[in-house]
């Protein structure tokens, strides 16, 4: 063979190797308003940055004919390559080939890269669309789902997991996505559910659609399992690129540093008068964030799941935090089982990345009833109180209103080691709200009285006097200022500066027992 036959072999199989499953199957894929597995990539990564490994890999199989079906990169397209400048691992599933279902060798590809993000600290990105088990691999293609899965488990808290699901995603093959930090969802194109509605049909006789089942509206606002979800593909990935640029590549980096900006000045001036005097009026917590951090910085996370407390990312001078915030619009800002699992999960990931954290607390307290007590809102509360009480970042407090109960204790309090903790002049912080405490420490003397309604008046503004205000705690040291709206951002840099190099940790253990 010559020298440019060498070449022409080599080209040729580069060009077949791209064309995955061919040219008609990559139709089919687009008329299902899909990208291909390579556009996909195309889009996430910086433009010509992607390395690709294992083109040639195919598969082992000979059971059912699959001897003559081999396809270059056996229906996943693995490698490198950068975001924001910064190197990533990912995988990509190609549907066009076997349906993107993962036998041996597409699992061994997708190990591979998940091995040398370990091994080098880097990010992996993994996109997923596929059949599930290659049918005709049977055992083997479950072996290899364990092996990602063994994988996931071991990188967690190591380097940053992300998960797009573009496609079906079913049975078993759901768990890598949800032992990931992030799971992204399309909207219309992508569901994931343990069994489908068919299975669901016979078991429960409920009828339901895919879509409804598991698409990305149903985990995203019902199950909680997407942490987004997307309008479609091009809009999935370039979400993924706007993520990365707030966390580290792995748990020994600090995060990011980007350009510093001023924040929304509108929202800044507005912040005096922000919390109604009137306590049982709302107001919208995000406007705080907005006021306090870097313009257009926020990048929440879990938008339309359990939105009584809003979690996500922010920059203070160009910095990443995590924010942490209670959201009196929803539920007056109440804790619940759905609220505490979906802050606990984003404390734990800020901590375990060192990702500084703020939190902006306005809570009356723990939901009531037996809806909640019964789902455990005990345990799923003690998550929350886990998270925040393990995590040795710099973390900072605001109380803007209502610091309530054993959820005053919870949101990041001085007592559970948080680093710099302050109120505004409208906080109150007790043990409970007003009406309720009047009611049950003066009953007597309220039925006693010749006007019991007044009574309870006299007393409610008088417990006011003596509780509903920050003042108390600050006598105590329990919080370290009483702060003006205007003045929340220039103390919050002031304390991070201080905390940058903040050294704290947990006792030696072999792991933690978080109430699960
Ligand atoms: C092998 C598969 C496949 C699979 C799809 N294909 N799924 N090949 N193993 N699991 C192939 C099809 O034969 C077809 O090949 C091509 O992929 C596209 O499939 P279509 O059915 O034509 O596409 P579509 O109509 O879009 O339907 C997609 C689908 C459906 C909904 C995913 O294919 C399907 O239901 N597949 C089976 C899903 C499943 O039950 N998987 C096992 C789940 S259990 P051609 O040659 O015609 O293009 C599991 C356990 C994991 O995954 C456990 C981990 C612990």
């Amino acid at each position: 063979m010559s020298d440019n036959e060498k070449v022409e072999r080599l080209l040729k199989l580069r060009e077949e190797s791209r064309l995955g499953g061919g040219k008609d199957r990559i139709k089919k894929q687009h008329e299902k308003g899909k990208l291909t597995a390579r556009e996909r990539l195309d889009i996430l990564l910086d433009k010509g940055s992607f390395q690709e490994i294992d083109a040639f890999v195919t598969h082992r199989s000979s059971a059912f004919g699959l001897d003559n079906q081999k396809f270059l990169g056996d229906g996943v397209v693995t490698g490198s390559g950068k975001i924001n400048g910064r190197p990533v691992y990912v995988f990509s599933q190609d549907f066009t080939v076997f349906g993107g279902s993962l036998s041996e060798t597409h699992a061994e590809k997708i190990c591979k890269v998940m091995d040398l993000a370990l091994k080098n600290g880097v990010p992996v990105i993994g996109l997923n669309d596929s059949g599930g088990a290659r049918i005709q691999e049977g055992v083997s293609s479950l072996g290899g789902y364990a092996e990602v899965f063994w994988r996931n488990s071991m990188a967690s808290g190591v380097v940053p997991q992300i998960s797009a699901i573009m496609g079906p995603c079913a049975g078993g093959a759901v768990y890598s996505p949800a032992l990931t930090d992030f799971v992204y969802m399309v909207k219309n194109t992508s569901y994931m559910f343990v069994t489908g509605p068919n299975v669901v049909k016979t078991v429960t006789h409920e009828e339901v659609t895919s879509e409804d089942l598991g698409g990305a509206s149903a985990h995203g606002t019902k199950s909680g399992v997407a942490h987004f979800a997307t309008e479609n593909d091009a809009d999935c990935l370039n979400k993924i690129r706007q993520l990365m640029s707030y966390i580290p590549q792995n748990c020994e980096e600090k995060t990011p540093h980007l350009e510093e900006r001023e924040p929304d000045s509108a929202k800044a001036a507005a912040l005096d008068n922000l919390v109604p005097l009137n306590a049982n009026k709302p107001y919208n917590i995000k406007d705080v964030i907005e006021g306090v951090m870097d313009k257009d910085s926020f990048y929440e996370v879990h938008e339309n799941y359990a939105d009584n407390i809003v979690v996500g990312f922010a920059r203070l001078e160009g910095r990443s935090l995590g924010i942490v915030a209670n959201q009196p619009l929803s539920l007056a800002g109440v804790l619940d089982i759905d609220a505490s699992v979906k802050g606990a999960r984003f404390v734990r990931f800020c901590d375990a990345f060192n990702i500084p954290l703020v939190v902006f607390e306005d809570v009356p307290g723990f939901l009531p009833g037996t809806d909640q007590e019964w789902g455990g809102i005990i345990k799923h509360g003690a998550k929350l109180l886990y998270a925040f009480c393990e995590a040795t970042v710099p973390k900072m407090t605001v109380i803007t209103r209502k610091a309530y109960g054993g959820a005053y204790d919870v949101m990041n309090s001085k007592h559970i080691r948080a680093d710099y903790n302050v109120a505004w002049p409208t906080a109150e912080i007790a043990v409970m709200g007003t009406k309720g405490a009047v009611e049950i420490i003066f009953r007597r003397e309220i039925t006693k009285a010749g006007d019991p309604e007044a009574k309870q008046l006299e007393l409610e503004e008088e417990y006011n006097q003596e509780f509903a205000h920050p003042y108390k705690a600050a006598a105590r040291g329990f919080i370290d200022d009483v702060i003006l709206p205007s003045e929340t951002r220039q103390k919050l840099i002031h304390a991070f500066e201080l905390c940058q190099n903040k050294v704290d940790s947990v006792p030696k253990r072999k792991h933690d027992n978080l109430p699960l």
